[in-house]
């Protein structure tokens, strides 16, 4: 049997809305490499050091995009992005500290040019370049961990995220929105990449129409791991 036709074939109902919505959207070029951005630090977006020994590390494509965040395939109705927009929920309840996972790649705004591109990048295994490093990991005990479902399992720059990192020691709390697989066996593959941290099997999964209202979840599901910052 051909995995990536299977591959296709089950997407292509789930990701059938976006492909819809999004075709029209962007240019025709094909995507190309471009040359990497600047090095974006460790952040902390209330600008203050918050004392938290809370990471929360996510990956959105809207902020790795060709396009602007609004335009992008992953845009939410203000702008922000299903996986920064759940970071932040994460970051109200638990007062830690937001990284954003960049990379020289620009992922194609174009949602079918995306799903192409995303489905060649998993099949070459290709571990695209990181450009945000965190600086400080010594100081967090507790890492969250969020990203899209791509083709069944994570966006690869989720992996060169992996293996710049080792997380001996440290809570691994992982987050994720999809369109029908929920996490598919992401948890268990952050497990192998990470031996030795503590990876929790009880992740937060939303689809990717639930994400704008899924605070109170979130708050729940932070508070019952006992990481809420009240
Ligand atoms: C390249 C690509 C591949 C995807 N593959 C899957 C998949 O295998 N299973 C699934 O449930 N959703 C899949 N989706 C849907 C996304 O997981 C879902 O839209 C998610 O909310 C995207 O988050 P984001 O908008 O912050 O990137 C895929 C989306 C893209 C763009």
């Amino acid at each position: 049997m051909n995995y990536t036709n299977t591959l296709k074939r089950a997407l292509a109902l789930t990701l059938s809305t976006a492909i819809l919505t999004l075709s029209g959207c962007g240019n025709s070029d094909k995507p190309e490499k471009p040359a990497p951005k600047a090095e974006v630090s460790a952040i902390n977006d209330g600008g203050e050091p918050s004392g938290s020994k809370i990471l929360i590390a996510y990956f959105a494509v809207a902020e790795n995009s060709d396009v602007d965040a609004e335009a992008s395939a992953s845009a939410t109705s203000d702008g922000r992005g299903r996986m920064k927009a759940m970071a932040d929920m994460i970051q109200i309840e638990t007062g830690g500290d937001l990284f954003s996972i960049r990379t020289s790649v620009e992922y194609p705004g174009d949602g079918a040019k995306l799903i192409d591109y995303a489905d060649k990048e998993q099949k070459d295994y290709v571990r695209p370049e990181l450009t945000s490093h965190i600086e400080n990991l010594d100081d967090y005990d507790v890492i969250f961990v969020g990203y899209p479902n791509w083709w069944f399992d994570m966006p690869m720059v989720m992996y060169s995220f992996f293996d710049e990192y080792d997380f001996s020691g440290k809570t691994i709390v992982p987050f994720n929105s999809h369109n029908g697989s929920g996490f598919s066996n992401t948890i268990k593959t952050i497990q192998s990449l990470e031996p030795d941290a503590n990876v929790i099997s009880d992740g937060f999964t939303v689809n990717e129409k639930d994400v704008e209202s899924s605070a109170e979840d979130i708050a729940e599901w932070v508070n019952g791991l006992g990481y809420s910052k009240e």
